[in-house]
């Protein structure tokens, strides 16, 4: 208990919900000082220490050249890395390095030079790309935007994308039950089945860190997920 308010009292609230997350993961069984893990939206890493000091390689990019000697200091074990990692994974069709966890820290609502992204809406679906059988992906999910009234243009913005990404819902307020249904959903569809999923609230109620476990689908898996009943019906005439 102490310790918890010793952190509250030096503003440390997120640092102890990234702590909560690795202890998630090793009451799962995950033996984390075995992975090798990256972070994409590095800014000082101070989320992400707990994850660079326990995995047995962290690796952290980030867009701004100014964070990078406050990143070198807070993260002595990472390779920092500068770079515009929205593009890198778009632009990219192969990663020769291949993480076991991958955390998404990304800036609230739109963000780049000109507002062109949003969240983590321009990363998730190719993420697949860091991944080779099987991965932990941490991410955050804003179940409640706090859209300050002095952003009215971004706000818009954020909205649209919103709207364009989750579907015509009340995008102002989501369940996590909705949340975790809508990943699934996703990340099978990306070709992977879910090994576990969670959310950990990291700002209540508006932010939530959605934690999951996801491994390729095999071939076999794959071919009787787009096997619909009209295509089997001959195959089972035949037999
Ligand atoms: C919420 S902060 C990250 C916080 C950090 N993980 C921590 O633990 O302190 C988001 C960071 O993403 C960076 N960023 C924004 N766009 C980026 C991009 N396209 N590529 C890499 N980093 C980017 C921002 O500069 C900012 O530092």
């Amino acid at each position: 208990m102490e310790k918890i308010v010793e952190k509250i009292l030096k503003k440390k609230l997120f640092v102890l919900k990234s702590e909560i997350v690795k202890e998630f993961l090793e009451e799962k069984g995950e033996d984390i000082s075995k992975l090798n893990g990256i972070e994409i939206f590095g800014g000082l890493g101070l989320n992400d220490r707990i994850f660079a000091e326990s995995l047995k390689n962290f690796e952290i990019w980030e867009i701004e050249n100014k964070l990078e000697s406050d990143l070198i200091k807070n993260l002595p074990n990472a390779d920092v890395k500068i770079c515009d990692s929205i593009r890198i994974l778009k632009n990219e069709r192969q990663f020769v390095q291949k993480y076991d966890l991958i955390l998404i820290d990304n800036p609230i609502g739109v963000f780049g030079d000109t507002l062109e992204y949003c969240e983590h809406f321009d990363v998730i679906k190719n993420i697949h790309k860091l991944i080779d059988k099987k991965a932990i992906i941490i991410f955050l999910v804003n179940k409640r935007p706090f859209f300050f009234k002095k952003f009215v243009k971004k706000n818009e913005l954020w909205r649209k994308r919103r709207r364009e990404f989750y579907g015509d819902l009340n995008i102002k307020d989501m369940s996590t039950k909705f949340l975790l249904n809508f990943y699934t959903e996703l990340f099978n569809n990306m070709g992977f089945k879910i090994d576990f999923s969670k959310n950990i609230p990291r700002h209540y109620p508006h932010l939530d860190y959605l934690v999951y476990k996801i491994s390729r689908k095999s071939n076999d898996e794959q071919i009787l997920k787009n096997t619909d009943w009209i295509s089997l019906s001959e195959l089972m005439k035949k037999n």
